[in-house]
């Protein structure tokens, strides 16, 4: 071991090392100067430790410590030594200790770096700088954190997978196009001219493949490539725990998932989930919720009432129901009573009208208009109040539960519309009641409150140990929405769209509805998705194993048998040497590493992740290749 390499790592050391000689490695966090001394936080991928320089001691040190600069590199050899009294610091774990520097070797200098590397989220520079100089970025303690518990994750992953008798197998990335309903990122290929490979938007139909070659349980942590609009939980780039598994039914994949969240839960976060997780059909978490992520972290339900409002004198309503069109409401509870003091609701009339907070957020997704009611000494009042007559007021009140104070917030027109509004509406509504609570807010309240205790304690000369937060089952609410529609019509396109992907299973019920062009919109699949605090994390399905249903599938998704043959003959083959029933499920990895580390922005959990256009800042990719290369690969660019 040469010299300067160190001996202990920036969080090795305690006071059962005081008294030894030792060497660090690591970058300077922190220097403070009193003229007397000089202390270093010196920090590494492990911890931090607090080194000291006194000029009594060693003036030619002191002086070589004084050009020290936040984020060089340096290692340090000195006497581990018990920090004085009152100085020891409880938040990190070599509090105890200060390394007296005997030696100070300067590895690497650097300039003052494009940004401070800061832990505290208000200090933070802006993200497009910090993706652009992400090799500094992930030197905050955050982020370390981070793809510290990726890795764990992956690894109790893998253990559960591997105790459960699943194999993991790599599938190719240069492939056919596997369609997941995105745009294919397309590789051209140098020696076919004019062919490509397409990327895969996930190893689909590998899986697949795999199950008829008899490999019966699967699993892949999968990169997946999509080119998509992307959003604060997607990435074009995106990692999946892909699984596959042969002669099972729904319940089967549902149960082993299941039983992998509580095992991942307990290891990465000390949560005890409990298990079977509720389920609910996809046509109750439309009606009821809006959406098929719903979250269920609170109630505020949407509730239907085209009968009660479609008989009421209001124009609108009833122009809603005659176009085939239904009446939802949510009822926002005492969002219209006193919020305090002041005596002013939560939501003045001006957040009712359009354009105002609510009516906004139900205009985004084409609502025409939000109608309201409050309740208010045991009448409704607002200007839609005089189109319902007593009965039917009766009916309201008890359809919608609703009582003084309450605000009852009404959406007409198609039911995809209405759903998307009020499920749009009833988040937002949500927030604003502080119906849940995200872990990590509560956390960062704990954290708080708990320095503020060992910041006294430090003031009267005593130690406090700062109690960690420990996240709740009750913050996490997992469910599985089931029997969804196997078609979506598209209206754009004017044809049938597979809602999940077209190797999904019918319903056994609802197969004299497949076979006729007339019912498809009544056809349900064998898909199920695993959602968690309104994330979809997971979605899988039953798959097709028997070649006519397959080429029935693709009939009715617009492919002539030649189309089929050319694009999905090789499945088709395979379906007819032996394939077995199966099934499986592929997890969002990136969105669970989310939940998990606390976070609503996926690109704090990947280690390089490109910005929202799908630019890597870093190196500049997408980027422009020489004219020779598109020339090998037959390119010309328009
Ligand atoms: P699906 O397309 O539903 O299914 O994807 C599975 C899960 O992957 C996550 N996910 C994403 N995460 C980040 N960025 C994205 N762009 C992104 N897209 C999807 C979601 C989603 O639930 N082959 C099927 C699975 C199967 O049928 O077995 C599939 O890929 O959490």
């Amino acid at each position: 071991m040469a010299e300067w390499q160190r001996t202990h790592t920036c969080e090795q050391l305690r006071e059962e090392h005081v008294g030894q000689t030792i060497t660090l490695n690591g970058w300077v966090l922190t220097v403070r100067d009193n003229g007397h001394q000089i202390f270093i936080d010196l920090r590494d991928r492990y911890g931090l430790t607090q080194v000291v320089f006194n000029k009594a001691d060693n003036a030619e040190l002191f002086t070589q410590a004084k050009e020290l600069k936040s984020e060089w590199v340096v290692s340090v050899t000195g006497l581990v030594r018990k920090r004085l009294e009152g100085a020891a610091r409880a938040d990190i774990s070599t509090g105890e200790i200060e390394v007296e520097a005997k030696t100070l070797r300067v590895l690497n200098q650097c300039p003052p770096l494009p940004f401070e590397i800061s832990e505290f989220g208000s200090e933070l520079a802006n993200e497009d700088l910090r993706l652009q100089y992400r090799y500094l970025d992930l030197r905050r303690r955050s982020l370390q954190k981070v793809l510290i518990l990726r890795h764990r994750l992956c690894k109790v992953i893998r253990d559960y997978m591997d105790a459960h008798n699943f194999l993991e197998v790599e599938t190719p990335l240069l492939g056919k196009s596997t369609p997941e309903g995105a745009r294919d990122y397309l590789v051209p290929s140098r020696v076919f001219n004019g062919e490509f490979f397409a990327l895969p938007q996930s190893p689909q139909l590998y899986k697949q493949l795999l199950m008829i070659s008899g490999y019966d349980r699967y699993f892949q942590i999968a990169r997946c490539l999509r080119d998509e609009d992307l959003r604060a939980d997607r990435q074009p780039e995106f990692t999946q725990l892909d699984v596959e598994m042969s002669f099972v039914e729904r319940e089967d994949v549902t149960g082993i998932m299941e039983r992998l969240a509580v095992d991942i839960f307990d290891k990465c976060l000390g949560v005890k989930l409990s298990v079977p997780f509720p389920r609910l059909s996809y046509a109750e978490a439309m009606s009821k919720y809006g959406c098929d992520k719903p979250d269920l972290r609170f109630g505020l339900e949407i509730a239907d009432i085209t009968d009660i409002a479609g008989a009421s004198e209001a124009q609108f309503f009833k122009d809603a129901v005659a176009a085939g069109g239904v009446i939802r409401a949510i009822n926002a509870k005492g969002a219209a009573a006193a919020q305090d003091a002041k005596k002013a609701p939560l939501f003045s009339n001006t957040a009712l009208k359009p354009g105002g907070e609510l009516a906004k957020v139900t205009e985004t997704y084409r609502a025409k208009g939000l109608a309201w009611l409050k309740v208010e000494g045991g009448k409704f009042t607002g200007s839609i109040e005089k189109f319902f007559s007593d009965e039917l007021k009766a009916k309201l009140t008890e359809r919608l539960g609703a009582v003084d104070g309450d605000l009852l917030l009404i959406v007409a027109g198609p039911e995809s519309v209405v759903c998307d509004a009020l499920g749009a509406l009833r988040l937002h509504l949500a927030a604003r009641l502080k119906l849940y609570r995200n872990w990590w807010e509560e956390k960062a309240e704990h954290d708080e409150s708990e320095k503020k205790k060992a910041d006294a304690a430090k003031k009267k000369k005593e130690n406090y140990a700062p109690v960690p937060f420990q996240p709740r089952a009750e913050h996490f609410n997992f469910a599985w929405v089931l029997d969804f529609p196997m078609f979506g019509w598209d209206d754009e396109e004017k044809k049938w769209a597979a809602m999940h992907h077209p190797f999904t299973a019918p319903m056994d019920e609802d197969l004299p509805h497949f076979w006729q062009n007339e019912s498809l919109g009544k056809v349900r699949a064998k898909a199920y998705d695993m959602v968690l605090n309104g994330y979809e994390v997971g979605g899988g399905s039953i798959r097709i194993h028997r070649q006519d249903v397959q080429s029935r599938v693709f009939e009715i998704l617009g492919m002539n048998p030649e189309e089929a043959k050319a694009r999905f003959g090789f499945l088709l083959d395979a379906l007819q040497s032996g394939a077995p029933p199966h099934g499986g499920i592929a997890l969002g990895l990136d969105r669970w590493a989310m939940i998990i580390a606390g976070t609503t922005n996926i690109r704090d959990v990947i280690a390089f992740p490109k910005n929202q256009r799908a630019r890597d800042l870093m190196t500049g990719a997408p980027a422009q290749v020489d004219d020779r290369q598109l020339k090998e690969l037959g390119v010309k660019l328009s």
